[in-house]
């Protein structure tokens, strides 16, 4: 892989000329700016003097509306490059991060939380944004209109004025400065209370069965009316400094302005400078005010955008727990899969969930792991399609070793349906169809039969294009896991892995889908996982798990016979079969 500068580095590296444009053009706008002044006092004094006629006026106005068209043009430019090369920026780096997170393994999504990846992708990019955009704008504009402002009232006024107008500057900056800190602090600290309270919102309502069963309702009312308090609370401490900052700045810039009209003043009536001076005087005076105001803003931009971007930044420095190999071999999981004295332990855990495992499974067999919930069941099976990383030696499919082939290829041969179904927000047909390339709807339909699901959806107003997922018509446990065992049965891979797919079904109904499965499965490698005994029964071999280890292995007939755990645990599930006599239909 490439060494990475960062996001910010390599984007500047590009389109860095972007910003060049950008600054130029501010540079313009402040130039123009400045000029305005002049204009007024020549204005002024032509007047007061009344040595010019009307059509100088004129001109003079003629001059300040051009200037201020001239502005009105360039603004729209310096806006466009630089607040528009902030959104390029943006959506530079939420491309990367995405593809960096499609690209990260599942021990990435282990030890961090969606919630943290969310706000880094959000609320952090868009202050590292802000860094490059408001940042970058008020930090120049500041330092040229600052500096321009000075140097106009020097070299066009008088230096004595300029040295004594801005007495109280260096106070107002100190001000800005220490108000930036916190104002910040309480604007973070209030929005974070306003995301609590938007979560106790939507905590309430996902809930509102459980809440309205257990007849919680004025507690929750109670929890939201805290967090409201709360949230009100914060915004009015922000008012309040909001409320002292303002009339402060106000006030020394009107300390400056009395300064001005004072010392100004007498120079005026000593006729050292004129009025046209002086009133352009007081305006730089005015100029200079928002950039210094700017600096507190401006530092407390840059070090939250530092921050932001580091945390950004961590995303993108993080690595694939899982590597492929630089000299991949070709993976051909038609062949048979052997496991040799297998351990595994998950990246930032303790605990050994697998003990030496060994297995072999041939080609075109079916196999059965089956045990109690937490033996290994699922864990052996994510590493036999790569999820995790394991030693060299251990893994083997065909004649390769797991490390010798690239997780993509392994992947692309196993249908692989996990225990926790997902749907997508889509059609049940493209839902079911997403794994394939080119696919009819006659296939869709043909599978969803296959899955036992076929009937259901029929049912659906919509049928296959009803909408399913987060925002559509919400499927029950069952039906999910049928449409996701539709979806990967059409993929028609050398390898099926069905793991605990049918849980949210009978027994009954569980028999039936396989027993329908049968055919299509007959001629790929197929692992089941599930912990009905009864549905199993048919494997070629059995393996049952047992705290990480491989406790006995055979046909069902075998296991039987041996009275051990199977045989134990199958006798239980078969008394308590009786019990239930199937009343979930999933
Ligand atoms: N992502 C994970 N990180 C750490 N431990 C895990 C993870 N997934 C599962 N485990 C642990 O591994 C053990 C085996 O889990 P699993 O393979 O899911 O069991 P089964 O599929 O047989 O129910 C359990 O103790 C479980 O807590
Ligand atoms: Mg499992």
């Amino acid at each position: 892989m490439e060494k990475k500068k960062g996001y910010i580095g390599d984007f500047l590296s590009k389109k860095y000329y972007l910003y060049i444009f950008g600054i130029l053009v501010l540079l313009g706008v402040d130039y123009l700016q400045i000029q305005i002044p002049i204009y007024l006092e020549q204005l002024i004094d032509g007047v007061k003097y009344l040595n010019e006629g009307m059509d100088e006026i004129v001109g003079v106005i003629k001059s300040i509306l051009l200037l201020a068209v001239g502005m009105f043009v360039l603004r729209f430019f310096w806006r466009y490059f630089i607040i528009g090369t902030s959104r390029k920026f943006e959506r530079y780096v939420r491309s990367n991060i995405f593809k960096k997170l499609l690209s990260l393994s599942p021990a990435f999504y282990d030890k961090t939380k969606t919630g943290d990846i969310m706000a880094r992708t959000t609320n952090d990019l868009n202050a590292t944004r802000m860094m490059l955009a408001q940042g970058v704008i008020m930090l120049t504009d500041s330092i040229i209109l600052g500096s321009l402002s000075i140097y106009m009232m020097i070299t066009r006024v008088d230096l004595r004025l300029t040295l004594i107008g801005i007495i109280p500057l260096p106070i107002l900056a100190i001000v800005a400065l220490s108000y930036g800190g916190t104002i910040h602090k309480r604007f973070e600290s209030m929005q974070k209370a306003f995301s609590n309270l938007t979560d106790t919102v939507q905590e309430t309502i996902d809930g509102m069965q459980v809440v309205k069963s257990y007849t919680m309702e004025n507690e929750r009312g109670n929890t939201f009316f805290e967090k409201c308090q709360d949230y009100f609370k914060k915004s009015m401490r922000l008012i309040k400094l909001w409320g002292t900052f303002l009339p402060l700045i106000e006030l020394m810039s009107t300390l400056g302005m009395a300064l001005t009209i004072w010392y100004g003043g007498r120079l005026v009536i000593l006729g050292e400078i004129s009025l046209g001076q002086f009133v352009a005087f007081s305006q730089y005076l005015m100029m200079l005010v928002w950039p210094i105001m700017a600096i507190g803003w401006v530092v407390n931009v840059i070090q939250r955008g530092r921050a932001s971007y580091k945390r950004i930044m961590w995303i993108e420095n993080q690595s694939s727990e899982v590597m492929d190999p630089n000299e991949p071999k070709k993976a051909d999981l038609s062949k048979e899969i052997k496991v040799k004295d297998l351990s595994f332990t998950y990246p930032g855990s303790e605990k050994r969930v697998l003990h030496n495992i060994n297995l072999h499974i041939n080609p075109g067999q079916t196999v059965a792991f089956v045990g109690k919930t937490g033996s290994g069941k699922s864990t052996l099976a994510k590493l036999l399609v790569k999820m995790y990383s394991v030693k060299n030696n251990h893994i083997y499919i065909g004649d390769y070793d797991i490390n010798q082939l690239r997780m993509k290829e392994i992947r692309e041969q196993v249908a692989y349906v996990p225990q926790e179904t997902f749907l997508f927000s889509a059609t049940i047909t493209e839902n079911i169809g997403f794994s394939v390339d080119n696919y009819s709807q006659e296939d869709v339909e043909q599978y969803a039969h296959l899955a036992a699901v076929h009937s259901n959806i029929q049912d659906f107003p919509q049928g296959y294009k009803t909408i399913v997922g987060e925002r559509g018509v919400s499927l029950s446990g069952g039906q999910k896991q049928r449409v996701a065992i539709a979806r990967a049965l059409m993929k028609k891979t050398p390898v099926v892995i069905l793991d605990d797919c049918l849980s949210a079904v009978d027994t009954e109904t569980e028999l039936r889908i396989l027993d329908s499965l049968n055919e299509e499965i007959k001629n790929r490698t197929t692992i089941i996982i599930s912990h009905r005994l009864k549905a199993v029964s048919r494997a070629d071999r059995i393996f049952v798990f047992d705290e990480g280890k491989i406790v006995e292995s055979g046909t069902h007939h075998e296991l039987l016979e041996t009275n051990g755990h199977y045989s134990e645990l199958y006798n239980k599930q078969l008394i308590e079969e009786e019990f239930k006599g199937g009343d979930n239909n999933g």
